[in-house]
């Protein structure tokens, strides 16, 4: 019986893909060995152990005493806090100790940045992330994310509010986010396109699956929660009839943004969370949430708007400051733009209208 062997072509290209982890691709990215780039290489290494360590405790959480459920205290989003929200905002921390890396880290979690004082002022980078997305997911097993963005340090910070992250998301010198779903996948972008990484649990290491992700132009999927129709602006619920009644679109929601997002990064498609009446300026957060995605959205050929300005041009007032969000393929977006713009045309007083 004839075994299997590999041509050594084959053998070279399967070593070479294991081999093509996540911080060999930085430096392959920003084709330099600089400090800066060496910098940028360790952070995303750091990020990936933040993941592995994060997608362990989810994968056996079910058996884990006090590893699921609530802790009973409400954060700063005004949100009752998960165990695991927690877990994984602590897990951020500790892989940057003793890393002489990040001395900042801002979280959906923490009122106020954390810092990390033997990094100071050496670490001149902030990592702003959000450390479980989804967490209705996380008790009934269904998937979830964590988002991130990195910014350098402007100034020294010296009254801790760290008032020069309030900046606009062309800032942010990298992006992405981790899904914790069948698989554990890694989305990041340095400014260089978007790249996928799966763990591989046999080895331990987050492996390029896909290279240069670009979102199609146009799809099938919108993702919107519908329960909150009668809290949306008319032109929000215009546009849902409008999709409700032409051909071609499907409705996917899933209640974690990384996952509904990542569908329509490779499918195409729009997802909205839209301002309500209780939320005028939406659910998600610019810094943690919104911004990074955009950037990612962005860099793969697609669109990101608050509906009347592109998300990443937005100057946050505060760290958890919320904008609405819609996100996904250029021309999907553009709909939607239009249907608001169309309808803010419309309630325009006459005399404005003739000028
Ligand atoms: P988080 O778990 O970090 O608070 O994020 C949840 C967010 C986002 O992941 C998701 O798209 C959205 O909340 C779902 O909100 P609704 O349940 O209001 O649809
Ligand atoms: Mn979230
Ligand atoms: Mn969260």
């Amino acid at each position: 019986m004839s075994r299997l062997v590999e041509q050594p072509e084959e053998q070279e290209y399967a070593l070479d893909r294991d081999c093509t982890t996540l911080s060999r691709h930085v430096l392959q990215q920003l084709h330099s060995f600089s400090a800066d780039a060496q910098d940028l290489s360790a952070i995303m290494n750091r990020i990936a152990l933040a993941a592995k360590l994060i997608s362990r405790r989810l994968s056996r959480a079910g058996l884990v005493e006090g590893a699921l459920g609530f802790t009973g205290n409400v954060n700063v989003q005004g949100e009752s806090v998960k165990k695991m929200d927690i877990y994984a905002n602590d897990v951020f921390i500790s892989v940057f100790k003793q890393s002489g890396l990040v001395c900042r880290l801002a979280s959906e979690e923490m009122e106020k940045p954390y810092y990390i004082p033997e990094n100071c002022p050496i670490g001149r980078y902030t990592l702003l992330y959000d450390p479980i997305d989804g967490s209705s997911n996380v008790d009934i097993n269904l998937d979830v994310g964590a988002i991130f963005s990195i910014r350098k340090q402007e100034g020294n910070d010296i009254d801790g509010e760290a008032r020069d992250l309030l900046q606009d998301g062309r800032k942010q010198i990298a992006a992405g986010y981790i899904l914790y779903g069948p698989s554990t996948v890694l989305v990041y972008s340095i400014g260089t396109g978007v790249h996928a990484f799966t763990l591989d649990p046999s080895l331990g290491e987050f492996i390029l699956s896909s290279e240069n992700i670009q979102v199609p132009d146009h799809g099938s999927i919108y993702s919107v929660n519908e329960g909150n129709f009668w809290q949306w602006d008319e032109s929000i619920r215009d546009y849902i009839r409008y999709v409700h009644r032409h051909e071609g679109y499907t409705a996917r929601y899933g209640g974690a943004l990384v996952g509904d997002f990542h569908r329509i990064l490779f499918q195409g498609g729009v997802f909205l969370y839209p301002g309500t009446l209780k939320k005028p300026q939406g659910k998600l957060r610019l810094l943690y949430e919104s911004a990074p995605l955009a950037f990612l959205v962005e860099q793969a050929g697609g669109r990101a708007s608050t509906g009347t300005q592109n998300l990443l041009d937005v100057v946050p007032e505060a760290l958890h400051s919320r904008t609405p969000l819609f996100i996904g393929s250029k021309e999907d977006v553009a709909l939607v733009e239009y249907f608001i713009q169309d309808r803010a045309r419309e309630s325009e007083p006459a005399v404005m209208a003739r000028s």
